[in-house]
């Protein structure tokens, strides 16, 4: 039976919890917590001293006497909400990439001295520095996954305030680097906890399906429960009701309890059949619960099998944007929004892109039956020779794992986009590659690889993809712009497509801009006609690739971008979604959808 790869899982939590820093907690949002959302206040620091007047702003320093100087304050400070990004809260912020210093005042509710606490944060973007009642308690890097560090030791019952830093600053060595096609939504943009737990408690839990017991009429599920605190109990239980199968699961000296479970009557999760358990964990004083879906995803050469079966996947990208609201997606609403819009389209999977999105829609895409593509943002120009970067990459894919690996909608961890080819590159990117899979083993990889023409530009009729990176991946993925980005869509009638490998294929990206209600002949750019007739010209050139697995357009909705500055047309929007900003659907929505009615 093959092992899932927990062991470096189980490393890295235990990591964590020695070293008392980030300590990871998995279900985060559905565990016994305070929310600490809201109106916090504010305090500016452009320069990123991290101090005004010689005084450090995370202690929350007040005037001891009418003489003293203090050169900033908290009590008399501005506001701002959380969750939220800053830029688009206040005229003054649009562009602001310097320091904030948030705080919130709390009281803790039925305080105990039997209970851990624990600041939770859904997402800060970019750099997070984190302190309670003045202490620092740590620092987080990277701007789309979740972070906890424990507060226990420094909480009272009364009069606590919890102050975070945040650095929005686009840096070469951060993740992504300094220039990307999408705007630098600021701040403290996901949802901000207090979590409590009994002394000794759940940490994580990992499970999946046995895919080698598919076909068989007892299938089997195996997993590890991350436990942690000074007393381990001998055993934890788990539950799943509907199966009536409950075990006791002896917890080793680390904290761990690996387990397989029978389950004869066990229905697979499929877009069609989206089959949720509700999972009860027990271990000692703490329980949880979950809802978990199984299914295998594999390849079998150009196939994509979702439980044995080839499945082509219907997709469109997306950003992880509620541009209604002009401000990074943070809630169950904004992932109904988004989700609505691609289910009308016809879709059964979503990439979404360039970086991990909300938890929300990961947890929607579960219950509707939406399969994922998620990323990191190792997008264009990545410090690849700096090995502080691959740390990096692999701490917030850790993170990524962490939070959705029980997540069945979740089917590919993507590892870079159009990143030029180097060795370099290659080397990080190879790494990256076989650590995720140490991570997980139960999902595909992919990456948007590049076409030979792009390195020696020759023109050619016959695409070629030898990509050294491919060799590293499950799933060959890559992005074409033929028609938008040089070319013309007529010219897509004489190319073709040849991959290097014997693997399953999915064009990532294609599509082109088009400024909703703008209507000319299929020659006007930006006309909505044009952007039909590169869709029409675009899909029928696609659909001729042999070993074709699925596709992702480019894009669902309008999204804001600084690279973007076309007066009268763009004004700081990229263009190419198939919805307006304003939730109006362009022609080429139908062009697609039809498309998909059809494939
Ligand atoms: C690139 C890139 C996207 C970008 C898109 C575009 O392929 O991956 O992030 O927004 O093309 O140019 O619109």
């Amino acid at each position: 039976m093959k092992k899932i790869h927990f062991l470096s899982f189980l490393l890295l939590c235990i990591a964590s919890t020695v070293c008392g820093q980030e300590i990871f907690i998995g279900n985060a949002p559905f565990r016994t917590s305070t929310s600490l959302n809201g109106k916090w206040e504010y305090v500016l620091d452009p320069f990123r001293t991290e101090q005004m007047g010689g005084k450090s702003i995370y202690r929350n320093a007040t005037p001891q006497n009418k003489t003293d100087r203090v050169e900033y304050s908290f009590n008399a400070a501005q506001t701002l909400w959380v969750p939220g990004s800053w830029n688009t809260q206040k005229p003054e912020l649009t562009y602001y990439e310097g320091n904030i210093w948030y705080r919130r005042k709390f009281d803790v509710d039925k305080y105990s001295t039997d209970k851990r606490y624990f600041v939770y944060v859904g997402a800060a973007n970019y750099i997070a520095k984190v302190s309670v009642n003045s202490e620092s308690v740590g620092r987080h890097e990277g701007g789309f996954t979740p972070f906890c560090f424990e507060v226990t030791h420094l909480l009272q019952e009364k009069d606590n305030y919890l102050i975070i830093g945040v650095n929005a600053a686009r840096r070469a060595d951060n993740i992504p680097a300094e220039v990307a096609d999408w705007f630098n939504h600021s701040g403290i943009t996901r949802d901000v906890l207090l979590i409590e737990t009994p002394k000794t408690f759940i940490s994580n839990h990992f499970m999946a399906l046995d895919k080698s017991t598919l076909g068989d009429k007892t299938r089997r599920i195996k997993g590890n429960i991350v436990l942690n605190g000074k007393k381990m109990p001998q055993n934890v239980q788990i539950q799943i009701p509907e199966l009536k199968t409950k075990k006791q699961i002896p917890v080793a000296s680390d904290g761990t309890a690996h387990f397989t479970l029978e389950a004869p009557k066990l229905k697979l999760w499929s877009p069609e059949t989206p089959k949720l358990y509700r999972i009860c964990i027990i271990a000692g004083e703490d329980s949880l619960n979950d809802e978990i879906g199984f299914r295998s995803i594999e390849t079998r050469g150009k196939q994509i099998l979702l439980n044995g079966k080839p499945i082509f996947l219907k997709g469109i990208c997306l950003h992880d944007e509620n541009p209604l609201r002009r401000d990074r997606a943070h809630s169950a609403d904004d992932a109904a929004l988004v989700l609505g819009w691609a289910k009308e389209l016809g879709c059964n999977f979503l990439r979404l892109a360039h970086y991990p999105h909300q938890e929300n829609i990961v947890r929607m895409a579960d219950k509707e039956g939406i399969l994922l593509w998620e990323e990191l943002p190792l997008y264009w120009g990545i410090q690849w020779q700096n090995p502080v970067v691959l740390k990096k990459a692999k701490q917030q894919y850790s993170e990524l794992i962490q939070r959705d690996f029980n997540r069945a909608s979740s089917i590919i961890w993507s590892i870079a986009n159009e990143t030029a080819i180097s060795p370099s590159r290659n080397a990080f990117l190879a790494e990256l590659a076989s650590y995720v899979r140490s991570l997980d083993n139960t999902r595909l990889i992919s990456a948007a690889c590049k076409k030979d023409q792009e390195a020696d530009g020759h023109p050619d009729n016959v695409y070629t993809y030898n990509d050294p990176l491919m060799e590293h991946l499950d799933i060959i993925s890559f992005n074409e712009y033929l028609g938008w980005y040089g070319g013309s869509p007529s010219e897509c009638r004489n190319k073709s497509f040849k991959m290097g490998l014997e693997k399953p294929v999915i064009v990532s990206e294609f599509g082109g801009g088009a400024m909703q209600g703008m209507h000319g002949d299929s020659l006007t750019r930006w006309s909505e006609e044009f952007q039909v007739y590169l869709y029409e010209e675009s899909l029928r050139m696609f659909d001729q690739i042999d070993g074709l697995a699925g596709m992702a357009p480019w894009i669902l909705v309008d999204f804001m971008s600084p690279l973007r500055q076309l007066h009268g047309i763009q004004d700081g929007w990229n263009r190419k979604g198939l919805i307006s900003e304003k939730g109006a659907k362009k022609k080429a929505f139908y062009t697609l959808k039809k498309f998909y009615e059809n494939k």
